[in-house]
């Protein structure tokens, strides 16, 4: 089927003559609210390429947790929950757990908190590994998290650190809030942003760190098209 032009191509199994660990990725990684979700997606649709969003998954372990009394601190308990969630992430980008759509409740503030707080642990990190890189496919990966460029994939092709200011970062997520319709008070964002920060940054395993190679790109004065500009213009200087 090569060659095939069919717009189903890219969600195929891939082939087993392919080694998927071929496949060229772009790590982005970054801070809580630096946008990374919205400039990965859009990188990702520019290129063609698959999209990975790590966060997610974390999320997702954290919403089964709270679903099912699992506290954070548990980090067995947790590991065992990551090993086995019962995750489908379906064609037209709906996340689905144990058969219900949880797209938009991995995406509450408590269910983010939560992701922080288990991300911490070293089990639960390890047993979604396979997981994410599993995404790896042709034609090509963009995957966004705090570890990309360090742990899961330390041979991508290009390596982003996307940040911007604090406050910055705190104003966009209560936009964000406020056009779902979720009520959201700024000086507590922006606590919860900093407290998110030194978490991600400050644990033993797998912390918030710019690989060794990233592009440093801080989007603090750039607009969504001009940060998904800039990464393109990284990726086509790359060659
Ligand atoms: O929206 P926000 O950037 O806060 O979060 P996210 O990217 O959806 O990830 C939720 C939480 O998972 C983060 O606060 C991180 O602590 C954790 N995480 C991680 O540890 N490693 C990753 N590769 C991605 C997320």
């Amino acid at each position: 089927m090569s060659g095939d032009p069919s717009p189903q191509a890219g969600v195929r199994p891939v082939p087993a003559s392919i080694d998927a660990r071929l496949a060229p990725v772009l790590a982005l990684d970054g801070p809580t609210a630096s946008g990374k979700g919205t400039i990965a997606q859009r990188v990702a649709a520019a290129l063609g390429w698959h999209y990975l969003d790590s966060g997610a998954l974390y999320r997702l372990t954290a919403l089964a947790a709270l679903r099912a009394g699992v506290p954070f601190d548990d980090a067995e308990g947790l590991a065992r929950l990551a090993a086995a969630l019962p995750v489908d992430f379906t064609a037209d980008g709906r996340i689905v757990l144990g058969g219900a759509d949880v797209t938009d409740a991995i995406r509450d503030e408590a269910v983010g908190n939560g992701a922080s707080r288990l991300a911490v642990h070293a089990g639960v990190r390890a047993a979604l590994l396979g997981l994410q890189r599993g995404f790896r496919r042709p034609p090509g990966l963009v995957a966004d998290g705090r570890d990309m460029g360090t742990v899961v994939f330390p041979d991508a092709t290009l390596k982003v650190f996307l940040t911007a200011s604090a406050e910055s970062r705190a104003d966009r997520r209560h936009k964000q809030l406020i056009e779902k319709g979720i009520s959201a008070n700024l000086p507590g964002l922006l606590q919860d942003l900093r407290e998110r920060d030194a978490r991600d940054a400050s644990r033993s395993v797998a912390p918030l760190a710019q690989a060794e190679g990233a592009h440093v790109l801080d989007s603090t004065s750039l607009s969504i098209d001009e940060t998904v500009e800039k990464v393109l213009e990284l990726w086509t200087a790359q060659g």
